[in-house]
């Protein structure tokens, strides 16, 4: 039994989603996408909501929700921060900025704050080697880091909570903080 409570809104857009495809197990990513943006993370129930919707196996969904790394199988805070520990990155800066994150936010990796609002992790390469150190909150990407503009990144985020995420459901992208 599917215990997962997905929304209308999501189960719409993904029938959309499915009618432009000729098979909907094609639109697999593009689910795991959708349910992942409403419920911050892919627990079990929904990969097998999803599998349940595609009429795919569940081991195939969670497949594809664990080769992806944009993919998460546990809660994270409204701010995500996925810091560059990659060579380019490292050597511009960023085990400074990590250090900032610890002392700053008071947390382990992938411990989410008390009051939901900030978890964190070192990923590889963001694509953004030229313009290190660089990291993501949520889908907004900064670059040319330094301890002081994390700082103020942070600050500004309490102090705004601006919408950092790409957003299929509103299809608007979320207006950065820059
Ligand atoms: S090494 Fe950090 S973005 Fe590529």
């Amino acid at each position: 039994m599917i215990s997962e409570q997905i929304s209308e809104q999501t189960e719409k857009k993904l029938k959309e989603i499915i009618a432009q495809y000729p098979d909907p197990k094609s639109t697999v990513i593009a689910a795991l996408y959708l349910v992942q943006e409403e419920k911050g993370y892919l627990s079990n129930e929904a990969m097998l909501w999803v599998a349940e919707k595609l009429d795919l196996p569940a081991v195939r969904v969670k497949e594809v929700a664990t080769f992806y790394s944009m993919f998460r199988q546990q809660a994270v805070g409204k701010y995500h921060i996925q810091l560059c520990r990659t060579l380019s990155c490292m050597v511009t800066g960023s085990k400074a900025l990590l250090e900032k994150i610890k002392t700053r936010l008071k947390l382990r990796p992938h411990e989410v704050s008390a009051d939901g609002m900030w978890s964190y992790e070192e990923v590889e390469c963001l694509g953004s080697c030229g313009s290190g150190p660089a990291m993501l909150i949520n889908d907004t990407l900064f670059e040319h880091l330094t301890p002081e503009k994390l700082n103020n990144i942070i600050n500004r985020i309490e102090a705004e909570q601006p919408d950092l995420s790409y957003s299929t459901l509103k299809e608007t992208l979320g207006q950065g903080l820059k």
